[in-house]
């Protein structure tokens, strides 16, 4: 059964910016594109940093450790169609954003 879990407060976000949220046990890197929020696995499949500590441009974030880009919407990598991250849907009621899972 899905369920939602509340991750974060919309105003903590700036547009342009991104975050690292923990919900279930799984690192999320929540970003703000333009006041829409959107939400990929923290953890660059390269070696692992932070992807919430990336730097967001238009729709893609840049990893700080080697620089992979990854679609935020999408979870996909610009360099090659195989690699990617997690994505997870997410929405936004009043103020609180949602990550949603699905067992
Ligand atoms: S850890 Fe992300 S590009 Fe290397």
């Amino acid at each position: 059964m899905p369920r939602s879990i509340k991750v974060a407060k919309a105003y903590d976000i700036d547009p342009g910016e991104g975050a690292t949220v923990i919900a279930e046990g799984i690192r999320i890197a929540v970003f703000n594109v333009d006041g829409e929020f959107h939400a990929i696995s923290d953890t660059c499949v390269h070696v692992g940093a932070s992807l919430g500590e990336g730097w967001l441009r238009d729709d893609f974030v840049s990893c700080p450790l080697h620089g992979w880009r990854f679609n935020v919407k999408t979870g996909a990598s610009d360099m090659h169609r195989d690699i990617c991250v997690e994505r997870f849907d997410i929405h936004q009621s009043g103020t609180d954003i949602f990550v949603r899972f699905e067992d």
